[in-house]
């Protein structure tokens, strides 16, 4: 039987005057997979999650999660769909006037998802799951760039999503953190089930850790495929012009099997 996409895009669109970054995008996330977004830089991947989260609204095509259309939600029908789905932005910072405490709360209390006398349980749990234990009190400029990073991604998963967008968690990491990020992201969706979708442009990290791949290429997912799909398509000469094309070192081919079932 197919699986049930727990989030599905179906030919979205979406130009800035002219630009035309998306020109149709279908792309189904699985419940509990680890899902790696691949793309150029200005392929539109951040976009594409930022509209996922109903950001931007579309100029054409569908978006569903957990069955429901979600595609002309108005801004306040977006606020439950967003207590459910997470995201780590790409830019995201921590407050800096604020200590490593109140960044983890910041969600939690901002939507009203716990009672405050449960949150310092749920921050330091939440700082625990990042390996940062004990840190609560300090502020975010006496951080390396690789703690605030987890910081950032203890904030994010506080709030329990069921599914969670993380936007380059490992750009200007080095390969020992990104390592230990890329391990904790796994950990992340095994221990509370959160169903992953990474953008990167890392492709040893996304080889290692996803379960798919999601190549978005001209405006469209030009393939999907698990990692061995991937790589079973290395030696097509056209993948390798499109992989000089693209500037990834990525295998990539004009179409690959349908993505696994679950
Ligand atoms: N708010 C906006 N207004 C106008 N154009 C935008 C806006 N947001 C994105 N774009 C355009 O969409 C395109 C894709 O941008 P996006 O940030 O999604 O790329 P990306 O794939 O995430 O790139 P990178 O890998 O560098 O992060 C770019 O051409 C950008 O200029
Ligand atoms: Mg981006």
């Amino acid at each position: 039987m197919q699986a049930v996409a727990l989030y599905e895009v179906r030919g979205l669109r979406k130009a800035f005057g002219e630009n035309v970054v998306l020109e149709s995008v279908d792309l189904d996330v699985y419940e509990g997979e680890f899902l790696t977004l691949l793309g150029v830089s200005g392929s539109g991947k951040s976009l594409l999650v930022k509209m996922m989260l109903g950001l931007f609204p579309p100029d054409a095509g569908q978006l569903r999660f957990e069955g429901e259309e979600l595609t002309s939600f108005e801004e306040r029908e977006w606020i439950p769909v967003r207590r459910k789905i997470g995201m780590l932005f790409q830019e995201s910072a921590l407050f800096d006037s604020m200590t490593v405490f109140d960044n983890v709360a910041y969600g939690l209390r901002e939507q009203r998802l716990l009672p405050e006398d449960e949150i310092p349980a749920r921050v330091t749990e939440s700082l625990n799951a990042v390996s940062l234990p004990g840190t609560e009190e300090r502020w975010p400029k006496e951080l390396s760039g690789g703690m605030q990073k987890r910081v950032a991604l203890a904030r994010a998963i506080a709030m329990r999503p069921g599914l969670l967008f993380y936007d380059e968690p490992t750009e200007g990491l080095d390969p020992i953190n990104v390592t230990r990020v890329n391990r904790l992201l796994l950990s992340l969706r095994d221990r509370f089930g959160i169903t992953t979708v990474v953008v990167t442009h890392n492709m040893r990290s996304a080889f290692a850790t996803s379960d798919r791949l999601a190549f978005l290429h001209d405006g469209r997912i030009a393939r999907t495929g698990t990692p061995a799909e991937f790589d079973a398509l290395i030696d097509d000469p056209q993948l390798r012009h499109f992989v000089a094309a693209s500037r990834l070192d990525l295998p990539t081919g004009e179409s690959l099997p349908p993505p696994p079932l679950h």
